[in-house]
């Protein structure tokens, strides 16, 4: 792969946040450039080893919850061979046991492409188990399992990762149309991790567009409407903390990122969909020098996170209506408007924004602060691993 590199940076605390990168070659081809390896040169070449090397060490998670099975499969025949999948589904059990299908799909896939992978579903008992016997009771509802939610199954799904001994942990939805998109985005977590200095790093996907058919015509829109509020809310965030207005942030709320697990289990987390936008405010939070930190060692190394640009168009589906866009608004303004790093103008700002757009209602005071997760460093890995039964969920031999 050729990338640009980040034409500039925005440091805040010990978070440095780079620019969006841009995808020049999505194959950079075998020869070695001597050209290529000048310092001043604009553009980053990455091995096929370096990106095969970091996907040995990377799961992939997939958050599901009633999708179409086609767009499940595709999504997992996208993902590069070397990365092990995790699927975290959240379907419906009843009247029709989607999750069984799901899991019959799954492991004909991967029979066939001789792959390994784990599928729990998010509210079952053995899921519940691990977090029960690893001593982080606060992802339990009052029923004893995991919580529903999108954020729930990613945390979830970050600790079977961890369990896995995997060092890097990818996002991918399960409603990608296009499984061609869907490897491109791994192999830019793997070319933004390639770039990391620090063990704490961070990747996050900028669509390139995402296509919408208007008067029958394609239409390629830059940007969506969740992801345009969120950005320019955290960037106004950001701003109005460094005294100089910046507009670096182009991955406010990406659903479509990747963390080192030694960043994901630093992090503190939030539910729903207001988890990716919380990514940043926390860090902002955490690792700003703002704020005291619970975790000095990340102060001391530094954090990075990487934008990366897609070349594909994000084509997925898109039939889930304005009340969903309305809570991911919601969500993701309402993080950033109960951080205690948030300042009175700001608050007032997205107050208005929601009310402008009807996302809450007039008389409303403040937004709904969303359910909030403490770091998973804090949970006993070796306790919860014994509890966990592979075989059982994946189609692999407990170890
Ligand atoms: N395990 C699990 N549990 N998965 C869920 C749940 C849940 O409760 N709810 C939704 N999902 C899965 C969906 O099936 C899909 O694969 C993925 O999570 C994203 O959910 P969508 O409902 O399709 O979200 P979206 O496409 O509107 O928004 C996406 O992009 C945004 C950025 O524009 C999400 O990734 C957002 O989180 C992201 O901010």
């Amino acid at each position: 792969m050729r990338i640009e590199l980040p034409v500039n940076a925005e440091r805040f605390g010990s978070n440095l946040f780079y620019a969006v990168q841009k995808v020049f070659e999505l194959d950079g081809g075998i020869d070695t450039d001597d050209a290529f390896s000048n310092p001043f040169h604009v553009v980053r070449k990455i091995s096929a080893e370096e990106l095969f090397a970091i996907e040995r060490d990377m799961a992939v998670i997939i958050p599901i919850k009633d999708e179409r099975l086609r767009l499940l499969e595709g999504v997992l025949c996208g993902i590069p061979h070397a990365c092990f999948p995790i699927i975290l589904s959240n379907s419906q059990r009843e009247p029709i046991d989607r999750y069984r299908m799901e899991q019959a799909m799954v492991d004909n896939f991967c029979r066939f492409a001789k792959k390994k992978y784990a599928m729990f579903h998010q509210r079952s008992a053995d899921l519940a188990e691990v977090f029960k016997k690893g001593g982080y009771h606060d992802l339990l509802g009052e029923d004893g399992l995991v919580r529903n939610g999108k954020a729930e199954g990613m945390i979830a799904a970050i600790v079977l990762a961890r369990l896995l001994g995997k060092k890097y942990i990818g996002f991918i939805d399960a409603d990608n149309f296009f499984p061609g998109s869907v490897l491109e985005y791994v192999r830019l977590f793997s070319a933004g991790f390639s770039q990391a200095k620090t063990e704490y790093s961070m990747v996050r996907v900028q669509w390139h567009s995402k296509p919408k058919i208007i008067d029958s015509e394609l239409f390629f829109a830059r940007l969506g409407r969740v992801t345009r509020i969120t950005n320019q809310f955290v960037n106004q965030l950001l701003s109005l903390h460094t005294g100089f207005e910046s507009d670096i942030i182009l991955t406010g709320n990406a659903g479509e990122h990747a963390m080192s697990m030694d960043l994901a289990l630093a992090l503190d987390y939030s539910s729903g969909f207001s988890v990716e936008t919380n990514h940043f405010v926390n860090m902002l939070e955490k690792f700003g020098g703002v704020l005291p930190t619970t975790h000095p060692e990340v102060m001391r190394n530094g954090v990075e996170v990487f934008q990366m640009q897609s070349r594909n168009p994000h084509f997925h589906e898109a039939t889930k209506g304005d009340d969903h866009l309305k809570e991911m608004i919601e969500g993701s303004l309402s993080v950033l408007y109960h951080s205690p790093l948030c300042p009175e103008t700001l608050k007032k700002e997205i107050l208005h924004e929601l009310k402008r757009h009807k996302i809450i209602s007039a008389s409303k005071k403040e937004p709904t602060n969303p359910r909030r997760y403490p770091s998973l460093s804090k949970m006993n890995f070796e306790k919860a691993a014994k509890v966990l039964d592979w075989e059982k969920h994946s189609n692999m031999p407990n170890v």
